[in-house]
């Protein structure tokens, strides 16, 4: 079974963490332009970190939702399987997804990279409550976490910035060449798009690619897409209920 499995925000919804279009949706009271653009950041690096902070603390407080669990135990069974997500919050990888069958096209929200050069680094822990004195760099980053200290990379001394892709970037060609990778080595018994507008060309482009040899192309999102009228399934129900019954007939 060579199954691929593309997710939106709305996977993540039931864990708590909004999605950006839907009610209540990030870009329904920000506005994007002021926050996850190049020139965003460029003309306000604080209002850009102080908004990442607070979802990096709303994610760390979240939990992972069946329908990250089903989606982990399919890429258990299938034989062949690559989750391409959007989400840049960490649920599907603490649901048990292992780095090598899942490409984050949107980024990390946990990296922290330097707007100039490479460097780059992983922000995970939850900054302790006591002071870092014996934590040393370790500690003194938890601080600036804290502190609301813009960092600046410890290499070239630029800003440093959360890891994810803002609109008018380009997507991390590596992890865009390993889903033309996986896409290259044949076409898809199945293939799930869940939780997601489809707002990005590229999103259908890889559905319909994936599934263009008779695969199924399923739909879950209570909502209609773009991607709708060229699904073989549509299940109109939460992720966290469909995915679970969904996996559990695919594997039985
Ligand atoms: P959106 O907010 O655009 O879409 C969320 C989708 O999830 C909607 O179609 C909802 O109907 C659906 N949904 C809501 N709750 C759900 C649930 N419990 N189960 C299943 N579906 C549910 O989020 P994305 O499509 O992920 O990119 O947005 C794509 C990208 O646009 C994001 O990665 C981000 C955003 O701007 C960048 O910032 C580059």
């Amino acid at each position: 079974m060579r199954v691929l499995v593309l997710t939106g925000a709305g996977v993540s919804a039931e864990s708590g963490i909004s999605t950006f279009r839907g009610r209540d949706g990030y870009w329904r009271n920000l506005d994007p332009a002021k926050l996850a653009t190049p020139e965003a950041f460029a003309r306000d690096p604080e209002l850009v970190w102080q908004w990442y902070r607070e979802r990096r603390e709303r994610i760390r407080a979240a939990q992972p939702n069946a329908a990250h669990h089903a989606i982990a135990k399919l890429a258990r069974n299938a034989d062949d399987f690559l989750l391409v997500t959007q989400n840049v919050d960490d649920l599907h990888a603490r649901a048990g997804l292992p780095n090598e069958k899942m490409v984050q096209i949107h980024g990390d929200i946990f990296v922290t990279r330097c707007s100039r050069c490479n460097f780059s680094r992983l922000d995970y822990e939850h900054p302790p409550s006591q002071s870092y004195g014996a934590a040393g760099e370790q500690g003194q980053r938890q601080e600036q976490e804290q502190e609301n200290v813009l960092p600046r990379c410890p290499k070239c001394d630029a800003l440093m910035r959360p890891g994810v892709v803002w609109f008018g970037e380009q997507l991390p060609w590596s992890e865009a060449q390993r889903v033309e990778n996986f896409l290259s080595c044949g076409g898809c018994d199945v293939v799930i798009v869940a939780g997601t507008t489809a707002t990005f060309g590229y999103i259908i482009d890889w559905a319909l690619r994936a599934s263009r040899r008779g695969g199924e192309l399923i739909e879950v999102n209570p909502e209609e897409t773009p991607l709708s009228r060229f699904a073989t399934r549509l299940v109109r129900d939460p992720a966290a209920i469909a995915l679970p019954r969904l996996v559990d007939q695919m594997i039985k």
